[in-house]
């Protein structure tokens, strides 16, 4: 689809990549770009129509998609990492919050949109996901498994939206130059400028999967491989971060 005259809602577009994304799109021409944030007044993006919206208030993604009819574009962008292991976080506080936006949320979002990209002639859906929807790590554990949630469902609501037409592109990345890797130094970091080029252009391409960077590829490439190639490193980084000594 083309990006120009399109009308295009970005969720989380108030920072990070999801003003990226908000940016690219006003500047390839969109018609519209609506950015959605928790706190509408922090989407300060010239040319972007603040809404409020938590994507976990199911209530508020219904009242969002009535309200904004014209929407052919959906990116999926809002997601929260807690940096949370599996055994050893205190509670299941931060799997549930991560599982609850970033599988949850990114679902009833593209439930509530799918009549509305169905009446625009198909449109498309970008759900931004993770090198960790192919694999975990300790560090972001329960962030992974919500990931990789997201992961699937991401193809299945592409086997479901097929029928009326909409592109359904998944989006994995390494890390990325925002508040979310902050804690992440001495590590190559993706602009989120590239990645939201990247997306567009495989959007307008008719592409289903971004791969945005040389780790990522790697990753996926060695799938089949993963506990020959992909385990070892971290369980040795992992074991030496649990004595102290990494
Ligand atoms: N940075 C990376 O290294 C990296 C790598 C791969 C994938 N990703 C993914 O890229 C996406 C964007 O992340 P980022 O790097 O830009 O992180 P970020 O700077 O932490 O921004 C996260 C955005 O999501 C919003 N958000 C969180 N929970 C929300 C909710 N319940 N409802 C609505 N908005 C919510 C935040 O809003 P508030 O300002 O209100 O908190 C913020 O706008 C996420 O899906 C993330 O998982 C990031």
């Amino acid at each position: 689809m083309k990006i120009d005259g399109s009308v295009a809602l970005v969720t989380g577009a108030n920072r990070g990549l999801g003003r990226a994304y908000a940016r690219e799109l006003v500047k390839r021409g969109a018609a519209k770009v609506y950015g959605t944030a928790r706190d509408p007044a922090a989407v300060t993006e010239p040319g972007v129509i603040p809404i409020a919206l938590d994507i976990t208030d199911l209530g508020r993604v219904a009242q969002v998609a009535r309200q904004c009819t014209d929407v052919s574009l959906l990116v999926n962008n809002a997601g929260v990492m807690k940096a949370s292991t599996f055994i050893g976080a205190p509670d299941l506080d931060a799997a549930r919050l991560e599982i609850e936006t970033n599988y949850f949320g990114t679902l009833s979002m593209c439930r509530a949109s799918a009549p509305v990209l169905a009446a625009s002639g198909g449109g498309a859906i970008v759900n931004m996901l993770s090198v960790t929807s192919f694999y975990t790590n300790p560090f972001n554990a329960s962030y992974g498994a919500s990931k990789a949630a997201a992961w699937s469902l991401t193809n299945g609501v592409r086997l479901e939206l097929h029928h009326q037409g909409t592109l359904v592109v998944a989006v994995h990345a390494s890390f990325i130059d925002t508040d979310m890797a902050a804690l992440a130094t001495n590590v190559p970091k993706d602009s989120p400028e590239s990645v939201a080029r990247q997306v567009f252009d495989a959007v307008e391409a008719g592409q289903i999967e971004v791969l945005a960077d040389e780790r990522t590829r790697t990753v996926k490439a060695a799938l089949s491989r993963d506990h020959e190639l992909i385990y070892p490193p971290i369980q040795e980084f992992w074991d030496a971060a649990v004595a102290g000594t990494s």
